[in-house]
C-alpha cells in the first residue's frame, strides 16, 4: 500500500486551485481528503492524481488572500439565497444545508425508519433534517425539541413553505430537559449536530431524557466529536470534543448501551466536509 500522502506533500506554486467539481474528489491511492489540491510525492502520486489538503495544512495559505476572499464569497452566496439562506444559517453553514438535510433523510432510511414509527428530534433547528424525515412518516409521528424560540418561529416557517402541515408535527421549545415529559414513547430519537452542543450537564439531562422515552425497541442516534481537545462556540452553544467514555457513562447512568456506529463518512456523509469524522453513535435501552 502507498504510505499516506499527508506525510511528504511537496508544493507546486502552479497548481490551480480546485474548481468545486474537483473538491470532493479523494486522492485516489492514499484516500487523503481535503479541499486544497497539492502534488504529492511520486510514491503517492503523479500530478494527475491530486490530494486534497485543509486550508490549515496548506503553506499557499500564508500568503494567499483567500482567506480574506473566501467570507466574503459566502456573504454574497447568502444574498443570492435570500431570505431561506438567513433560515438555513440558523443551523449552520448555508452552503452544507442540502447536503446535511440529505444525509439525514439517507442516513435514517438506511437504519430503517419506517412511517409508522414515532420519531423525536432533538434540537430540530429549522427542520433542516427534520422535513424530508416528516415527509416520510404518517402524520403526528414527528416530535421536535428546540431551545432557541426564533428558531422553533423559522421551522414553523419551513414546514409551511414545504407544505407539510398536515403531517401534523409537533414542535416543542424547550430549555429544560428534567422538566419534560411527552406522553408517549418513540421508536427512533435523532439528535444530529445537537449534543456536542451542549454542556456536559445538559448533555447528561439529555440523554436521561431520551432513556425515560425510548420504547423497548427503540433506538436513538447521535453524532459527536470523539476525542480530547478544548471547547469552542457555535452561535453561543458550546461546540464539545468529549472521549466515548464520556458519552457512555452517561448512557449508563440513563439505562442506555451506546454502541458507535462509525465516521460520518462511512455512513455516507460527504467526505470533504470537516464534519466527516464526527462519529455516530448508537443508544439503546439495556437489557436486563
Ligand atoms: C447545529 S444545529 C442542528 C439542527 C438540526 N438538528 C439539523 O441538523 O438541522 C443545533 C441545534 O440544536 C439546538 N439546541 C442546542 N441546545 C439545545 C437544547 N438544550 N435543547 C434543544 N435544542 C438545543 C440549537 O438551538 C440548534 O438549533
Amino acid at each position: 500500500m502507498s504510505p499516506p500522502c499527508l506525510t511528504t506533500p511537496t508544493w507546486r506554486a502552479r497548481s490551480p486551485r480546485p474548481r468545486s467539481a474537483e473538491v470532493a474528489r479523494r486522492c485516489p491511492p492514499c484516500s487523503a481528503l481535503s479541499w486544497r489540491l497539492c502534488s504529492i510525492t511520486s510514491s503517492c502520486a503523479p500530478a494527475t492524481l491530486p490530494c486534497f489538503l485543509p486550508d490549515s495544512e496548506d503553506p499557499r495559505m500564508l500568503k494567499s488572500p483567500i482567506p480574506i476572499r473566501r467570507p466574503l464569497r459566502r456573504a454574497l452566496r447568502r444574498l443570492k439565497l435570500g431570505a431561506s439562506a438567513t433560515r438555513h444559517t440558523l443551523v449552520g453553514r448555508p452552503e452544507v444545508w442540502q447536503l446535511k438535510r440529505d444525509f439525514q433523510i439517507a442516513f435514517l432510511r438506511a437504519q430503517g425508519l419506517a412511517p409508522d414509527d414515532r420519531f423525536l428530534d432533538i434540537g430540530c433547528g429549522t427542520l433542516r433534517g427534520g422535513i424530508p424525515v416528516i415527509e416520510h412518516l404518517h402524520a403526528g409521528r414527528y416530535t421536535g425539541l428546540e431551545v432557541r424560540a426564533e428558531v422553533i418561529a423559522e421551522a414553523w416557517r419551513e414546514l409551511e413553505a414545504a407544505g407539510l402541515e398536515h403531517k401534523d408535527p409537533r414542535l416543542i421549545q424547550n430549555s429544560d430537559f428534567d422538566a419534560l415529559g411527552l406522553d408517549h414513547r418513540v421508536d427512533v430519537a435523532w439528535a444530529f449536530s445537537v449534543l456536542f452542543h451542549m454542556t456536559d450537564e445538559i448533555a447528561g439531562a439529555a440523554i436521561s431524557f431520551v432513556g425515560r422515552h425510548l420504547a423497548p425497541q427503540g433506538r436513538c442516534f447521535a453524532n459527536v466529536c470523539l476525542g480530547e481537545a478544548p471547547d469552542g462556540s457555535w452561535q453561543g452553544f458550546p461546540v464539545v470534543t468529549r472521549p466515548l467514555r464520556f458519552y457512555e457513562q452517561l448512557a449508563e447512568t440513563a439505562g442506555l448501551t451506546v454502541t458507535p456506529l462509525g465516521r460520518l463518512d462511512e455512513l455516507g456523509h460527504p467526505a470533504h466536509l470537516p464534519d466527516a469524522s464526527q462519529v455516530m453513535l448508537e443508544m439503546t435501552p439495556r437489557k436486563a
